[in-house]
């Protein structure tokens, strides 16, 4: 683990503590260990050193007592104001959207979440090409400790590259990640027509989106290679996984994770990861995982929300599925009108959350009693495979069954309706 200490400006606009908790958790999903934190109260940053300068020099003493070579801040800095207090504190300084994005690059691994991620980390460079800081770091730094983490982005594709060179790449990155997002949006539109529910799981970074798919899966879907990388650490999903849940009852849904968020997400990330958030945005339920035994959940349901509006999802029904009963002192699980306490690691729970995303998904089925003709053995056949049957009876004219349909379905198969 390598030593840092993290700094930030305490004002009225955001919850300090919460988020400077945050990003020792960061530096920790870094693998960096923090020796001391630092506040200083401002109404805004200073243009030039982004801290005062005294407080920058206390940094400067307290990197040499406690060996620490980095120092991490808790806002995206200006190229300037990095330069000018790694020059006062002689420590390599990071930004906090420079940290989220090298997380993001070690845990990326399909190819869309590679690319996706290097575009992020090339618009970040972008506008701190000039500065000349590069060259000078890379010379005075070379070979230290937590030498991977850098402000400016990912060693290929760093100073070799001038402006013109890092924009063609962008687009030439952009341009395979639309292929990529056209079989997604093929692949959409097809369960669109198909007409099954989608839920997708949103919520904070290891708030148990992931543990709660994989759980839902091994209860009622087919397990087998499907399980989704559920992991404690933060942002261990960089992916969307949709996957199909076939219930108790014959009901299908198919319900996807994704990525987690964090405040103050970088907004190249938010940008670059939009593709891949498209399937939260097209989904028919939204379920928001909270991790109930944290203090700061209700930050995270904020942190959450503002997320999901700066990408435009703002209309999609949303539950409330409040996770790690188990570590609490509370009983579960246990519904109280549309919000769910429980545990992602209970099968109890998961068979109460599975109802809960029944009741939601399927209100607008309605139940009908049909007698289908022996000569229509095709809509029997359809009934078994998009509804749920409830009873069936052979009489002498045709099929007689109680189901609950879509109301497409129900549309279709009204001449055949007995109530
Ligand atoms: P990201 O991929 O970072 O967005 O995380 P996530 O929301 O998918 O979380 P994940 O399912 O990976 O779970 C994070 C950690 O919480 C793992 O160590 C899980 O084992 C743990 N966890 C999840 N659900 C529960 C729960 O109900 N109780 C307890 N005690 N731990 C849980």
């Amino acid at each position: 683990m390598t030593p840092v200490i993290i700094a930030g400006i305490e004002n009225e606009q955001e919850n300090f503590d919460y988020t400077m908790a945050e990003l020792a958790s960061l530096a920790e999903a870094a693998n960096m260990e923090v020796t001391r934190q630092f506040k200083q109260k401002l109404e805004r940053p200073i243009a030039a050193t982004y801290l005062g300068k005294g407080k920058a020099e206390e940094i400067k003493t307290a990197g040499a007592v406690t060996d620490s070579q980095i120092l991490i801040l808790n806002d995206e800095l200006t190229p300037t104001q990095i330069r000018n207090l790694e020059n006062i504190t002689e420590m390599r300084v990071l930004d906090r959207t420079a940290l989220i994005l090298e997380i993001f690059a070690a845990r990326a691994k399909t190819k869309e979440a590679k690319l996706q991620v290097q575009v992020a980390k090339l618009q970040y460079q972008l506008p701190r090409l000039h500065t000349g800081l590069t060259d000078k770091l890379d010379q005075q730094t070379a070979g230290n400790a937590g030498g991977g983490y850098t402000n400016r982005g990912a060693g290929e594709t760093k100073l070799e590259l001038n402006r013109r060179v890092i924009e063609k790449k962008i687009s030439a990155l952009n341009k395979e990640l639309k292929t990529i997002d056209k079989e997604h949006q093929t692949r959409r539109k097809q369960r669109q027509r198909s007409g099954i529910k989608t839920a997708a799981l949103v919520g904070y970074t290891n708030a148990g989106k992931s543990t709660t798919l994989n759980g839902l899966l091994r209860l009622f879907g087919e397990t087998e290679n499907k399980e989704v990388f559920e992991k404690d650490m933060l942002f261990a999903t960089l992916d969307t996984s949709v996957r199909r849940l076939r219930f108790d009852d014959n009901k299908e849904i198919l319900l996807s994770d994704t990525v987690g968020f964090v405040s103050k997400l970088p907004h190249q990330l938010v940008k670059a990861f939009r593709t891949t958030l498209a399937e939260a945005a097209n989904a028919d339920l939204l379920v928001q995982v909270v991790d109930l035994s944290d203090d700061h959940y209700q930050e995270m349901i904020e942190t959450t929300e503002k997320t999901l509006a700066e990408i435009g999802v703002t209309d999609i029904p949303m539950l409330y599925v409040f996770n790690k009963a188990d570590k609490l002192a509370v009983s579960y699980p246990s519904l109280a009108g549309r919000e769910l306490t429980f545990s992602a690691q209970d099968d109890e729970s998961l068979k109460a959350l599975a109802e809960l995303l029944k009741q939601e998904l399927f209100k607008d089925y309605q139940t009908h009693t049909y007698l289908i003709p022996y000569a229509k053995g095709n809509l029997v056949e359809e009934l078994n495979q998009k509804a749920t049957v409830l009873e069936t009876e052979y009489l002498a004219d045709g099929t007689k069954l109680k189901a609950e349909v879509a109301p497409a379905l129900a549309g279709r198969l009204s001449e055949h309706q007995l109530d």
